[in-house]
């Protein structure tokens, strides 16, 4: 059965009110009702969007996180309407977020309804460039590097250019925007023991901003609400450096580092993931740029499912994202099991604008 839009906001509004304790609840789900009948739709206060973005987070069930939720901070960028300007919010994102390095978890909320779309799977992320056979870059960014450079952009071609953001509203021919240099963190990867791992010249962003899913909270859709918490490390070093469709360097690092590859038996893959992890948390943790283990993040899991339970919550999860890429079972959520239930409000993937089907 589908419900009314109204029905889904009723449904919020009573969830809002009753969570924070509030007042009047009655008065505001008339004004809401009213609102919907006269224009079709209504508008979230300032309160009902935080805290509607705070549950899209908590109800994140691929998010090992969850645990920050209310920490979550939200930008108000509803009453913007051009590209420039989008530009300008994200930029202040970027900087409002990662804070010198210590991460702030943030959202920028645009425009409900409207077609603000963000092209770009994260906010700062790295282009990707087909040479023939091989791939100079983070393989996964090819298309958009593509795009970007039909629009008119140009990268110096190396494994870590950071792409443009890409905007368009309504339909429209889409913009770049180059972000500045200074806005954006990198972290140099280096091991704690052994120089050698400096000759892979490896580094990575201080923060992931996904700027591609959108928002859905009361009945009401935010196409484009970018947000990000911190990294976990192996989000970098089991993944993003290690996969093999990514920028796939286990085999780099078994080198510099003399790690035996003659047989898969040695186990080299294992041991190179460890080393290429530890450079990861002890080179963020070096710069003073917030990052999270696996092991604490999967603890402080635990204690986001505790605090649930307290308020009379079960918590939901998907369970083949919330392991961890390595060691998974040394982590207590390996062992446990998870209802994949979807509940609003939450985070959906969108199609990509560029993505004709
Ligand atoms: N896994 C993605 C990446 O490596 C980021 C996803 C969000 N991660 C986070 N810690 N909030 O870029």
């Amino acid at each position: 059965m589908v419900s009314t839009m109204e029905e889904v906001a009723i449904e919020y509004l009573t969830q809002y009110y009753t969570e924070n304790e509030l007042p009047e609840l009655d008065r505001r789900v008339n004004e809401v009702r009213k609102m919907i009948k006269q224009t079709g739709t209504y508008v979230h206060t300032r309160g009902e969007l935080a805290y509607g973005a705070k549950l899209a987070w908590r109800n994140s069930n691929r998010c090992i996180g969850r645990l920050f939720w209310e920490r979550l901070n939200i930008l108000d960028e509803r009453s913007l309407n051009t590209e420039q300007g989008v530009a300008q919010a994200l930029f202040r994102h970027i900087e409002y977020a990662t804070n010198k390095g210590k991460v702030i978890p943030t959202i920028t909320v645009f425009k409900q309804g409207s077609r603000i779309r963000i092209w770009n799977h994260q906010l700062i992320r790295y282009a990707g460039y087909q040479h023939g056979e091989y791939v100079v870059g983070d393989p996964a960014s090819i298309e958009l590097t593509q795009i970007c450079e039909q629009l008119g952009w140009q990268g110096a071609g190396t494994d870590f250019d950071l792409l443009p953001l890409v905007i368009s509203i309504d339909g429209k021919e889409p913009i770049w925007f180059k972000i500045p240099d200074d806005l954006m963190m990198e972290v140099e990867l280096r091991h704690p023991k052994y120089a050698a791992f400096e000759l892979l010249q490896l580094k990575w962003y201080a923060v992931p901003i996904i700027s591609d899913m959108r928002m859905e909270i009361g009945g009401l859709t935010y196409y484009s609400a970018p947000f990000n918490g911190w990294y976990m490390g192996t989000e970098i070093g089991a993944r993003n450096l290690a996969d093999e469709y990514r920028y796939n360097r286990l085999e780099q690092v078994a080198d510099v580092l003399g790690i035996e590859t003659k047989k898969e038996s040695f186990l080299w893959r294992d041991e190179a993931l460890v080393e290429l992890n530890k450079a990861v948390l002890h080179s963020f943790q070096s710069a003073n740029v917030s990052i999270v283990d696996h092991h604490t993040a999967a603890k402080q899991f635990q204690q986001f499912i505790k605090a649930e339970e307290k308020q009379g919550r079960k918590t939901t999860g998907d369970w083949t994202w919330l392991i961890p890429p390595m060691s998974p079972a040394q982590t207590r959520i390996f062992h446990q099991s998870f209802e994949n239930e979807w509940q609003s409000p939450n985070f959906y993937y969108e199609k990509a604008p560029y993505e004709v089907d």
